[in-house]
């Protein structure tokens, strides 16, 4: 899949439970370094759970193909003439991939803009592609390629970049639920995270590590179906400061019942075939296991798994606080780098948890005095 390779990295492989997506089940395979997770993951679709889980729904899977016209002598002209010639270029850019366009995809519209750079006036034309089922960055990449000279002849510039946009605010996932006061823990926990998310709504600092914790399962589903999750994520934090701020990609309401009520919309740009799925059986094997027949509702899927992730962090860090969740994996790995193996593992880490000590030093002592 790459060059050079020396070896194979391996990632944990997770499934999270309890997701219940537009009245449908889903186990969903998730691929991370950092504990916790998985677990949040499942907890906060058992909370949603309870009033019917996550609502979810996409728009087409319509991706941006960008392509940059510069040295123009006249760019608001060069604009006019290349929307005259639309047809002709989508007909071109389509002749590059018949299969998608036999399944009822392909370059569907073109639009083309003025933009003021510190280089100079350039004509950014924009393909829109819709991918279906593939996550598009080949087929798009492909078109703008493809259809670049015949713009520069139309336009009477210069093309530099054609290049797929990891801006994909057409090609967008939304998901809903609502949440019982009683699941989430009662009324105080529903008020904590109404203002958790007055915090992150105010304050740049708090709401990158609010959509990191969104992105923790996002990124995690996408890996483990074999998407990009670099340009999820890019993608991610763009569009939550497409008004010109940086904004939470989630909200959370009271509702009159006093339920809390969440809503995440994201841009999510995966595929179901195509790219690198087929590379690796695991891919296969997390398509197999989410169960997701089309792109869409693999994105439906993923934008529920990020407002689960969400409201599971907000709960916990209203409530206890995130590092009691972590401290049974926790005390695992300090009993592991003090030499403890097999069950010792298990026993150790129990013994500090115990006690609430989990140090290093304690656990050389356990596992002195356990191995014996
Ligand atoms: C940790 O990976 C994610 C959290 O920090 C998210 C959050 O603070 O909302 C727990």
């Amino acid at each position: 899949m790459i060059e050079n390779v020396v070896g194979v990295f391996q990632m944990p492989f997770g499934i999270a439970t309890n997701f219940l997506v537009n009245g449908k089940d889903y186990l969903v395979p998730m691929v991370i370094e950092e504990p916790s997770v998985v677990a949040a993951a499942s907890n906060g679709a058992r909370m949603a759970r309870v009033k019917g889980g996550f609502t979810a729904s996409t728009t087409p899977p319509v991706m941006i193909g960008q392509i940059q016209v510069t040295d123009l002598p006249d760019p608001r002209n060069a604009v006019l003439r290349v929307l005259l010639e639309k047809e002709k270029i989508l007909t071109k850019a389509n002749e590059q991939d018949p299969v998608l366009t036999s399944l009822g995809g392909g370059a569907k519209d073109l639009e083309a803009r003025m933009i003021e750079t510190k280089a100079g006036q350039m004509v950014i034309v924009e393909l829109l592609v819709d991918c279906r089922d593939v996550a598009g960055m080949n087929a798009v990449d492909t078109m703008v390629e493809a259809v670049a000279p015949m713009i520069e002849d139309i336009a009477g510039g210069r093309v530099y970049l054609r290049i797929i946009s990891n801006l994909a605010t057409r090609r967008l996932a939304r998901a809903k639920c609502i949440v019982a006061r009683e699941a989430v823990g009662g009324d105080e926990i529903v008020e904590g995270i109404v203002k958790a998310q007055a915090f992150a709504e105010a304050d740049i600092y708090r709401c990158t590590t609010h959509n990191k914790g969104i992105m923790n399962g996002i990124a995690a589903v996408v890996l483990a179906t074999g998407n990009d999750h670099r340009a999820i994520e890019a993608g991610a934090h763009a569009y939550a400061c497409r008004n010109g701020r940086y904004t939470p990609l989630t909200s959370w309401e009271k509702n009159h019942q006093g339920d809390l009520v969440g809503t995440i919309e994201v841009p999510v740009a995966v595929g179901t075939v195509g790219g690198v799925t087929k590379s690796s059986p695991l891919f296969q094997i997390a398509l197999k296991i989410i169960g997701a027949k089309t792109s869409r509702e693999l994105a439906e899927v993923i934008a529920s798994v990020g407002l689960a992730q969400n409201l599971a962090a907000l709960r916990a860090l209203v409530a206890e606080g995130i590092q009691r969740g972590h401290m049974k994996l926790h005390a695992r790995h300090v009993a592991m780098s003090a030499g403890a193996t097999g069950q010792l593992i298990d026993l150790v880490a129990a013994k500090m948890i115990d006690e609430g000590k989990i140090r290093e030093d304690r656990a050389r002592e356990l596992v002195g005095q356990l191995s014996n």
